[in-house]
């Protein structure tokens, strides 16, 4: 490959573009990354999953701090909101991050180059940057992200009407919130503005929140955050949005018909989806043709139709997370290697990161029950597990669905306090194939959160011990 510039060319920093160029360049490839924006991560650690944990857990923290610790006779007055402070600890946190990435490709000899780039045919891309020149690399790897998909009649202009990126950056908190969409962002960011004061109003299309998610955690998980005052309007399609002098006035109207009504808010926040980011990649140039939902089309191997030519993360089929984009990445770059790449699609688990958390991993219910497959349920509640309720977090279950003829794990549902921990288990026993009563049957540490996903594979034959 050495009369290219590079053998392995990634577009994109996000987590699947470094972590493929980190791998690709551990394997001996000469590669190189190119990025748009001046700062590496991608969505993900400068205005996605990672600036948003941080508000997350410190929103929770003051919650607790005003809510909950006395019930633990911890005392405590005064508690007041520093949001700039709050704000600054994001930024730092991010700005850690965001080199640290830097600090890795370099270890790595990974060259970042800086601009955007297009293709230009087979093996070229012009990269439009500082300085605009032309690269040629052995195999180009597409990870260039996603998009929030706009809503028709609500016009994003990040000062009023906001995507996550404007949501994560308020300099004051709202007294009235909307939210459109009750995904993960919606919930995410609904969560975190609540808890600062805000008054949220979910309006979600569907006639329930989280789609995708197992009915039952949907369920459960509409009931506790209502519980913490955050109100929904189901079933309901927003119409327009107009700005007044006091915010935005929203329109809306039932999906199923009626009357139509408005809401007055300070802010809106649009969080109904994120399309691929294709634009001006020049995939033309190289014959590629996107699907009806405008992702790149690719193989096993995660190559394109046009041969050399990889895409990875949320530009291909998929849930559009920074984790499978990371594994999607090592795939691509063991594939460019000559190894053989692998990821397994049906173990990448999903964690809304609210509280409770809910994660997931493999089948739920309704898609079982719609493939037809037998299977038996175990479920578990918190408020039977002895650290939840020393921890005062009984709220949530855990359900495990394992096949009724052999006991194989094919799902694993959790709501509650850390679920996003507690399911790498569930990942891992899926991984290697692993039953039901595999899980009972393995020592879970007393006390401990874990102890309920071992009862509901016990419950799973109808054996769990403490409930
Ligand atoms: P989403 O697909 O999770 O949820 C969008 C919601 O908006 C759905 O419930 C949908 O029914 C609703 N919706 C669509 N059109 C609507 C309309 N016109 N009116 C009202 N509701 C409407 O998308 P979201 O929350 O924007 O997140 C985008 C992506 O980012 C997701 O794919 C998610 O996987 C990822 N993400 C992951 C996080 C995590 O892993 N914790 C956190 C945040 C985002």
């Amino acid at each position: 490959m050495s009369e290219h510039d590079f053998d392995v060319l990634v577009i994109g920093a996000g987590p699947g573009g470094y972590v493929a160029a980190i791998r690709a360049a551990q394997l001996g490839l000469r590669t190189a990354c190119v990025e748009r924006t001046p700062t590496l991560g991608g969505t993900c650690l400068n205005v996605g999953c990672i600036p948003s944990k941080a508000l997350l857990h410190t929103s929770e923290e003051y919650a607790h701090a005003r809510k909950h610790l006395a019930r633990h006779g911890v005392m405590v007055s005064d508690v007041t909101l520093d949001l700039d402070k709050m704000m600054a600890h994001k930024d730092q946190v991010v700005g850690a991050l965001t080199k640290g990435v830097a600090g890795l490709l370099e270890k790595n000899d990974v060259t970042r180059l800086e601009g955007h780039a297009r293709l230009t045919g087979p093996g070229t891309v012009e990269i439009e940057g500082p300085e605009t020149r032309t690269v040629t690399a052995g195999a180009i790897v597409i990870a260039t992200g996603s998009v929030s998909s706009p809503l028709a009649g609500v016009d994003v202009d990040e000062e009023c009407i906001l995507t996550s990126t404007g949501a994560l950056a308020l300099a004051e908190v709202p007294e009235r919130m909307a939210v459109i969409g009750a995904g993960y962002i919606g919930l995410e960011m609904g969560s975190v503005w609540s808890r600062l004061g805000a008054k949220v109003t979910v309006i979600e299309f569907l006639d329930r929140i989280l789609p995708g998610m197992d009915g039952e955690v949907a369920t459960q998980m509409h009931r506790l955050l209502r519980r913490q005052k955050i109100a929904f309007k189901l079933g309901t399609k927003v119409t327009g949005a107009e700005r007044t002098n006091e915010g935005v006035r929203l329109a809306m109207e039932p999906v199923a018909g009626g009357e139509s009504a408005t809401l007055d808010v300070d802010v809106v926040l649009v969080a109904v989806g994120r399309r691929p980011n294709t634009e001006g990649l020049g995939l033309d140039s190289v014959g590629i043709e996107l699907d009806a939902q405008g992702r790149i089309p690719v193989g096993e191997r995660f190559e394109t139709s046009a041969p050399g030519v990889y895409a990875i993360g949320d530009v291909v089929a998929g849930p559009m997370l920074a984790h499978k984009a990371e594994e999607e990445g090592v795939a691509a770059a063991e594939n460019i290697a000559g190894g053989s790449g692998h990821v397994n699609h049906e173990t990448i688990p999903g964690v809304v990161y609210t509280a409770p958390e809910a994660a997931a991993v493999g089948m739920t219910e309704e898609a079982l029950e719609e493939a037809d497959i037998d299977y038996n349920v175990g479920r578990f509640p918190f408020a039977a597990n002895g650290r939840a309720r020393a921890m005062s977090a009984t709220d949530g279950f855990v359900k495990v669905l394992a096949d009724a003829e052999t006991d194989r794990v094919l799902g694993v549902h959790i709501v509650g306090r850390d679920a996003g921990t507690l399911i790498a288990e569930a990942v891992a026993v899926m991984e290697f194939g692993g039953s039901a009563e595999d899980i009972a049957r393995t020592c879970h540490a007393h006390p401990s959160l874990n102890e309920a996903v071992k009862e509901a594979a016990l419950a799973v034959a109808g054996r769990a011990l403490h409930v």
